[in-house]
């Protein structure tokens, strides 16, 4: 069955090679912003015998891979969620691991994500990480806050809930202080509250590991994102995969709730 809906879903070739996608790709209508739930981590692992945060290490590669695939690319945004409001309620070994990994990939790989232009973000309720981890993204977002290529948004502590609450907070604020009025409020001012005020909202997403979840990621930004989903797993996700998305993205048909004449 889930052959059948992926098939429906993804019409990708099994024979593709990166050459021959990068070659079909059309570069003036790629995604501005994609965002990816790296899902799959665990499981990856433990299919192998190995415990789960060997998972998490080899997702941080598939990471590396895909920032720099995107940034090569000129991909305006990559949204990346890699920690959810809801992801503390895991064992406290496998939560302090993550944060040791982020920590790890932002010093590791900060010069080279300079030195390639990336702009690190981190979107979420960052100030309720620990003090690590808040630390390395202040340095790494201070490091790289004047670089004009691919912004990389950690989703990190993020929950879409949680942002439209703080949204909806940041407002009451603002009607209070008499910098916004009520008739002032619509669609557009909102989106200025979220934590991706200013970002376009993601043409594509991406979902490996199988599960057909939203999971609290990005609700207001999804309203009208093209979903891409597959069967493999986070740290399997390949260079060639990404291009697949990116095509099939470009055989799709957004309406955006309307018809188009033809
Ligand atoms: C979901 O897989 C993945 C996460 C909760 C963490 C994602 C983190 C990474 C890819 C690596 C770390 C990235 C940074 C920036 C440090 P899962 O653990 O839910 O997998 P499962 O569904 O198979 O259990």
């Amino acid at each position: 069955m889930f052959e059948k809906l992926t098939g429906m879903f993804n019409k990708q070739k099994g024979t593709d090679d990166e050459k021959t996608l990068l070659q079909s790709i059309d570069r003036s209508r790629l995604p501005q912003h994609i965002a990816i739930i790296m899902d799959g981590n665990g499981r990856w692992a433990q299919r192998r015998g190995m415990p789960r945060s060997l998972g998490h290490r080899a997702g941080v590669e598939s990471l590396r891979n895909i920032v720099k695939l995107c940034s090569e690319l000129g991909v305006k945004v990559l949204t990346c969620y890699a920690f959810s409001t809801e992801n503390w309620k895991r064992p406290q070994d496998e939560v302090s691991y993550l944060m040791d990994l982020l920590v790890e990939y932002l010093q590791k790989e900060l010069d080279e994500l300079h030195s390639e232009g990336v702009r690190v973000n981190a979107i979420g309720r960052i100030g309720e990480l620990p003090n690590q981890p808040q630390e390395a993204l202040k340095a790494a977002m201070e490091k790289t806050a004047g670089n004009t290529g691919l912004l990389l948004n950690l989703a990190l502590n993020y929950g879409g809930r949680a942002e439209i609450t703080d949204a909806v907070i940041k407002i009451a604020h603002s009607l209070n202080n008499k910098q916004l009025k009520i008739e002032e409020i619509n669609e557009k001012v909102i989106a200025q509250y979220l934590y991706t005020s200013g970002m376009p909202d993601p043409e594509l997403l991406i979902r490996p590991s199988g599960d057909f979840r939203i999971s609290n990621f990005l609700l207001w930004q999804l309203a009208y994102t093209e979903f891409w989903l597959t069967h493999v797993m986070w740290p399997d996700f390949k260079r060639i995969h990404l291009l697949q998305a990116i095509l099939d993205y470009q055989r799709r048909e957004r309406r955006f709730g309307g018809i188009i004449k033809k």
